[in-house]
């Protein structure tokens, strides 16, 4: 799986965003050490605080069929459906990509990979 690849299917997943209230829809690819791909929306709520990012709607997906252990994830979103710009996960998914990834884990956006040690340098751990 490239990381082209990858990016594709997270645009796929953000198809089914549902933003009503900010229309910024988002898709994340999340693939698995197993090679099983994960994908997953952002999803709003009307009680704003409710809302999940796409990014952790696909690493719970995956945590809730029993797989743990990652190596990529993808992101594509933006403004009324516009990828161009990279879009940057929010700390709180970074936070939890750092649960289960280490700090080589990739993250593919739009404007090329990155790793959680990059995007997160000190991250809380218990
Ligand atoms: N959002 C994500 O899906 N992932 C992020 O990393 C940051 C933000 C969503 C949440 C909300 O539905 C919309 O983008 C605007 O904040």
């Amino acid at each position: 799986m490239t990381n082209e690849e990858l990016l594709r299917l997270g645009e796929g997943a953000a198809k089914n965003s549902y933003c009503k209230y900010s229309h910024f829809s988002v898709g994340a690819a999340l693939l698995a050490k197993d090679g099983r791909v994960f994908t997953g929306c952002n999803i709003e709520n009307g009680s704003y605080s409710l809302t999940i990012c796409a990014e952790r709607t696909a690493i719970f997906k995956a945590v809730s069929e029993g797989c743990t252990e990652f190596s990529a994830i993808a992101i594509a979103g933006g403004a009324d459906g516009d990828f161009t710009q990279a879009c940057y996960p929010c700390g709180a998914c970074l936070q939890v990509m750092s649960e289960f990834c280490g700090g080589s884990f990739r993250v593919v956006l739009t404007d090329g990979e990155h790793t959680l040690d990059e995007l997160m340098p000190n991250r809380f751990s218990l």
